[in-house]
């Protein structure tokens, strides 16, 4: 995370020790859990790990852990919840890199799953990912309470479908043949990105048994962190180097799709992520200091390079 000068820096620092932990714990956890099987279901094993271990700024599990702090989350169960969303996360980047699809070749610097084994291998490690999440959700492991696992469960289940992230892939898929508007596109934004980014900032609520007005305000941040999210993710496709991004770039104009940066153009697409980075924090003035992990992550999600 590069250092920015809108916020404290010890927030900064703090959360770059917090993601540095944070990733070791993350591939330590799927290591463990993914202990290859004897025979055929090797290989189905095999692309799992490569696909789930040791890639990404784990931007997800990190929200986890932030928001789970500001309630006093027990650190096992933040860190379940956010190998969950990272299994689902890992699913939708494996098949959103397939041929039919965004037909990419290079994640997070090597070769996208499909190229690095095959696409039926790709397809059922994407689906396994999918299931995985659940799994650990549902594990007495992630929580004692049982209603507190359902409601971790049904939010995800609800992010990660038909409402929210396959939901806006179906949108992404057919909108280079439709004509949308900003808020139709934010309304896609949302629902590809922002749905998965937004059970992540929630899940710690959840786990915390934080109150319905704390609730809100957090998903009123998200919903500003998911769209400047996407729109920095759609500037680098733009302006990014794939040496930082470790996903080809300059692929989104050619595809037709519908970014902020297509109908507004990079300058004013990089206005509008800043100023959701702001209103974003604006939805954090009921937590205190507490919150500014939060508050540099849509910093960073922002104005990244990576
Ligand atoms: C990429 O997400 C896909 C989008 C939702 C834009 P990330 O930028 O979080 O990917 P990793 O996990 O760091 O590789
Ligand atoms: C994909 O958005 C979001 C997902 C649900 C995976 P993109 O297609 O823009 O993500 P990248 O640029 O390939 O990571
Ligand atoms: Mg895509
Ligand atoms: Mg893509
Ligand atoms: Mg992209």
């Amino acid at each position: 995370l590069q250092p920015l000068p809108t916020h404290a820096p010890e927030a900064v620092c703090e959360l770059d020790r917090l993601r540095a932990d944070l990733c070791a714990r993350i591939d330590s956890m799927f290591d463990a859990m993914l202990a290859p099987p004897e025979g055929p279901r090797a290989r189905l094993c095999e692309a799992i790990r490569y696909a789930a271990i040791g890639g990404g700024k784990r931007l997800r599990p990190l929200l986890v852990a932030t928001s789970s702090r500001l309630f006093g989350v027990a650190e096992t169960s933040a860190l379940r919840a956010g190998l969950a969303v990272e299994c689902i996360h890992a699913h939708s980047l494996i098949h959103d890199d397939l041929p039919c699809m965004d037909d990419d070749d290079l994640r997070r610097g090597k070769p996208t799953v499909h190229r690095a084994f095959d696409e039926a291998t790709a397809v059922l490690a994407g689906d396994a990912l999918l299931a995985l999440a659940f799994e650990i959700l549902a594990d007495p492991a992630t929580h004692e309470d049982g209603a507190v696992r359902a409601r971790l469960v049904a939010a995800l289940a609800k992010a990660a479908g038909m409402d929210g992230m396959a939901g806006g892939q179906m949108i992404d898929v057919l909108a280079p043949g439709l004509v949308l508007d900003l808020e139709q596109v934010a309304e896609l934004q949302g629902l590809k990105t922002g749905a998965l980014l937004a059970w992540s900032v929630e899940a710690g609520a959840i786990l915390g048994g934080a109150s319905a007005d704390q609730i809100a305000s957090l998903n009123a941040y998200s919903s500003c962190l998911g769209l400047a999210f996407q729109i920095a993710d759609d500037l680098l496709d733009r302006h990014g180097e794939e040496a930082k991004t470790g996903k080809r770039v300059g692929k989104d104009e050619s595809a037709g799709k519908q970014t902020f940066v297509a109908l507004l153009g990079p300058d004013r697409a990089r206005r509008t992520a800043l100023e959701l980075a702001e209103e974003a924090k604006r939805h954090l003035d009921s937590f205190g200091a507490e919150a500014d992990p939060l508050r540099a992550i849509v910093d960073f999600a922002a104005t990244r390079d990576h």
